[in-house]
């Protein structure tokens, strides 16, 4: 059996033999497939990259019918139960995971560079009272490229590596700056006797006394919380993360991006909207109405539905279960029980089954989130961090792909064909 695809265009009754490789066609190959020599030849017309892959990579598989995710061959499931975001991390970032040298360095090296210059202190100082975290954050990654010019040197592996250490180590402590700023706080200085994690809480909710510890089990919930936002393969900031580096931006533009893209309730932004979903509902009783607005059209359910998992996304599965040691410490959250009746009847529900709408990711973080003490606006914050990790990962990977090119879609031009000018006297 041969490995491709024969075409019959049925304009000229012409056939063509396209090569399949890895399950697929490329689209250049279309570009044979002519009426005249002169057209420009047959394109793939694909808006939102429903059917498209942009690019092979190595990093993270995902099988959305079977609800499976691995980051570089491990399953989710175990990566949250034994890893830590800062095992993961290198995980993602170089491939295997860290022998016990190499994890004891890695932890050093990024405890070196968690602080951040005085001047970007100021700032984000300059941000009005009430701006959104997510709008301080994003800026003030994208500043951090005139902090460190020599990021763009995009081709010396060494200052990559530097400028990756530097967006790891740094991005807890720009969120957690722009929480403090948020509500009139100081600016935490770093303490290096805590975990990554750790010492992200210490940033954020220290107050006077000399030693803040953070409650051990609220700390590991966060560490598997990154762990599971730390990379989803090409999704909408993951892409603009590698389209931004395909023009040879330098990471922190890059990374702003993407930042940039995960701000929208549709991605990063959706389990802030599921919180306020909950509010709105307010109580298990009004749930089957609510329910009936959404099949009306009237609105999504929030926190439902995936462009990949077509089952129950494996990373809901994992923060149920820390939704319920988290709600051990903190007390338990009415709106718990609003999200459990509304997937219940969901999962029921015929509009939802044939549509294969189940729980994302989002659908309870945003719960666990609240209980730890975050306000809504914080939480796409929170999901830059772990996934600065997949960003820069996939920025790395980017650029070690010597096929690499500027990315450059192209359009179906529907506009009008060449006209005159009118000048305005006349129009
Ligand atoms: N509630 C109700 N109906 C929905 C929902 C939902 N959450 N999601 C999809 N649908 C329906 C659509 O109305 C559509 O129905 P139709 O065929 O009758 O028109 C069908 O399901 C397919 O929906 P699409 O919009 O085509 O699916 P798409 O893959 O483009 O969207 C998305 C995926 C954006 C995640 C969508 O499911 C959604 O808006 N969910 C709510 C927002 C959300 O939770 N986002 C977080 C995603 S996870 C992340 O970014 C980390």
């Amino acid at each position: 059996m041969a490995d491709t695809l024969t075409i019959t265009d049925n304009r000229t009754g012409k056939q063509y033999e396209i090569p399949i490789t890895d399950e697929t066609i490329r689209a250049t190959d279309l570009r044979q497939v002519k009426v005249n020599p002169d057209d420009f030849g047959l394109m793939a017309y694909d808006p939102a990259f429903l059917n498209t892959a942009s690019c092979r990579s190595a990093i993270t598989f995902i099988d959305g019918d079977k609800g499976i995710l691995r980051y570089r061959g491990y399953p989710i499931e175990q990566l949250a139960e034994q890893s830590s975001f800062v095992e993961t991390a290198y995980l993602l970032l170089y491939g295997e995971l860290p022998t016990e040298t190499e994890l004891a360095t890695w932890r050093k090296d990024l405890s070196g560079h968690v602080l951040l210059h005085e001047n970007i202190k100021m700032f984000m100082g300059g941000f009005r009272y009430d701006a959104h975290p997510m709008g301080i954050f994003l800026s003030t990654v994208g500043a951090l490229s005139t902090f460190y010019p020599l990021a763009k040197n995009i081709d010396d592996p060494d200052s990559r590596r530097r400028q990756t250490l530097r967006l790891v180590a740094k991005v807890p402590s720009i969120a957690a700056y722009a929480f403090r700023h948020s509500v009139g706080k100081p600016y935490v200085y770093p303490d290096s006797e805590l975990s990554y994690t750790g010492n992200f809480l210490s940033q954020l909710f220290k107050r006077t006394e000399p030693v803040y510890r953070p409650d051990p089990v609220l700390e590991r919930a966060l560490d598997v919380l990154f762990i599971l936002h730390a990379d989803h393969e090409q999704n909408c900031s993951t892409s603009t993360m590698r389209n931004i580096g395909s023009s040879n931006a330098d990471p922190y533009a890059s990374l702003a991006g993407a930042a940039a893209a995960l701000y929208g309730p549709l991605h990063g932004g959706a389990n802030e909207a599921v919180l306020r979903m909950l509010n709105k509902i307010g109580s298990v009783d009004h749930v089957p109405a609510f329910v009936k607005t959404v099949k009306d059209g009237q609105g999504r359910l929030m926190g439902f539905g995936h462009r990949v998992y077509k089952s129950y996304d494996p990373r809901a599965k994992v923060i149920k279960e820390t939704a319920d040691q988290v709600f051990e410490v903190t007390g338990r959250d009415p709106l718990l029980d609003v999200a459990l009746e509304l997937e219940r009847i969901a999962l029921q529900d015929d509009y939802f089954v044939s549509r294969k709408l189940y729980p994302n990711v989002d659908f309870y973080s945003g719960l666990i989130y609240q209980a730890m003490g975050f306000d809504p606006a914080m939480f796409p914050v929170l999901f830059a961090i772990g996934r600065t990790a997949g960003w820069i990962a996939q920025w790395e990977e980017l650029l070690r792909d010597d096929t690499r090119k500027i990315a450059r879609p192209r359009q179906v031009y529907i506009g009008e064909s060449e006209r005159d000018y009118v000048p305005l006297s006349a129009r």
